[in-house]
């Protein structure tokens, strides 16, 4: 039976739970306050919200970093909004134009308003700065992890996935031991399938861990049997009123012991050896590291004889290609990390066929399991970012290539700056030259390649 650790604090963490948490900084036991929890070792408070724990390594940073991604979605639909309320103007549209554009409009605005309420413990009541400043400082950040990015699976898990989920469930459950009880889904999302396994496995305890709050805070609200409506936006609209389709997303109570936590896989604030199963549904190939990295940290997690179930496709996409394994490879590899009774079924299925939406994919999954046979060689901990970036205390260097970047940054804007609606190419590339920063006539070719970049993103839709 699972207990609320203490009546103030503002979620329903059992004490069993709790046990298994750790700080994500020197693996410590964490004490449960009224707002938060501790790690007294290191001084830091990892704050709840909305009944969710945040525990990244450096949770004010990440506060801000989600902070200001939120933000930037919420101004991203209200210039949306806009941009189509300025096409609507335009007395020449087709009456089934009009109509589409209105409600592409009105599902913008009213998403923004749903999205609000969502999160709005992740909003402060500060003026958030502009959408241009949060994109010029790259909040839209370079490594493809939005608020948005995952919106498909969201729907898919929660609105019109049925079949999907189904088979998911099914092929990963085929592959944990009987006897697993807790366990720990890495890379969740919105939970649909740690929902459907803590049920179908009838376990004791399950986390699920995700570092995106949109997925979490709708994985948790759903699984314990809430509902929710939000706006999809599928890729490739069906009919014209499929440009946005209001999904309704039905919860299901997933009883007690599952738990939704905000952290980095990768420094996974979770005690070491406690539990039965560790499954990674479709993240070993999206994760920055390589999977060599991966498996000594999911091996820490297990206890003895603990099953590592793997599921999803073998996308990897590093820069370095030895790093991206083939299926054998994969097993040799996790073999090195104390792993052993390696088995692996193969499934073709449905992925992400959303019913308003011409996008569909199939995929060839890949279910594995492993046993943890012996203790992984110790990892140093994982630090995706220099300290400098992330406490902002310490002096930024000033590499080689921010120089470099600098220098660029400093001639761009001196070209833009040349843009006063008056002067031509010719102008600009005779001014260049006066600046001694290139030849006219070499200058006025890179004007141009200059500026058709700049009107190919103004034609881009939803860009800057
Ligand atoms: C491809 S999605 C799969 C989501 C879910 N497992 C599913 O099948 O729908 C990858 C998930 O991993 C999460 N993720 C990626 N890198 C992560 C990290 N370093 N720490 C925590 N979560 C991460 C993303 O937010 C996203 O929810």
């Amino acid at each position: 039976m699972t207990r609320p650790v203490t009546a103030g604090l503002s979620m329903s963490l059992s004490e069993e739970c709790l046990e298994l948490l750790a700080c994500p900084r020197c693996d410590a036991a964490l004490l449960a306050q009224p707002d938060g929890l501790d790690c007294k070792a290191c001084q830091v408070r990892f704050p709840v919200l909305d009944g969710l724990p945040w525990l990244f390594a450096e949770p004010a940073y990440a506060l801000g970093e989600w902070r200001a991604r939120l933000h930037l979605e919420l101004q991203s639909l209200t210039q949306r909004a806009a941009r189509l309320e300025r096409e609507l103007a335009d007395p020449a549209l087709l009456p089934d134009t009009r109509d589409r554009l209105r409600w592409l409009h009105d599902a913008c605005r009213d998403q923004r308003g749903r999205l609000e309420f969502l999160l709005a413990p992740l909003l402060d009541g500060r003026d958030a700065a502009a959408r241009e400043t949060y994109l010029a400082l790259r909040t839209r950040l370079p490594s493809d992890q939005g608020l948005n990015t995952y919106a498909a699976n969201l729907h898919r898990d929660w609105a019109w996935g049925l079949t999907e989920n189904r088979q998911s469930c099914e092929i990963v459950a085929s592959q944990l031991p009987a006897d697993a009880k807790r366990l720990l889904v890495l890379g969740a999302g919105a939970g649909r399938l740690a929902c459907d396994l803590h049920r179908a496995q009838g376990a004791e305890l399950t986390v699920a861990l995700d570092f995106n709050p949109l997925l979490a805070s709708v994985g948790q609200r759903l699984s314990r049997g809430g509902n929710l409506e939000l706006w999809e936006f599928p890729l490739a609209p069906r009919g014209p009123r499929d440009v946005a389709v209001l999904n309704r997303l039905q919860g299901l109570d997933a009883g007690p012991g599952l738990q939704f936590l905000l952290g980095d896989v990768l420094r996974a604030p979770l005690a070491a050896g406690r539990f039965d199963a560790v499954i990674t549904p479709w993240l070993i190939d999206i994760l920055d590291v390589e999977l060599r990295e991966l498996a000594p940290r999911v091996n820490r997690l297990l206890r003895a004889g603990g099953a590592w179930v793997n599921f999803g496709s073998l996308a990897f996409a590093h820069a370095q290609e030895a790093m991206n394994y083939s299926l054998p490879e994969c097993a040799e590899l996790i073999a090195t990390s104390g792993f052993g009774d390696w088995q692996a079924r193969e499934d073709r299925i449905a992925y992400l066929h959303s019913p308003a939406s011409r996008h569909a994919r199939d995929e060839l999954t890949v279910c594995w399991r492993a046993s943890k046979t012996a203790e992984a060689p110790a990892l140093p901990r994982h630090s995706a970012l220099p300290e400098w970036l992330v406490t902002g205390r310490e002096p930024v260097p000033l590499k080689q290539d921010f120089a470099l970047q600098a220098a660029n940054t400093r001639i761009r804007a001196y070209v833009l700056g040349l843009i006063d609606g008056r002067r031509s190419i010719r102008d600009m590339a005779k001014l260049l030259e006066r600046e001694r920063l290139m030849r006219a006539d070499e200058a006025a070719a890179v004007i141009r390649r200059f500026l058709i970049q700049m009107l190919d993103d103004s034609r881009r839709r939803d860009l800057p």
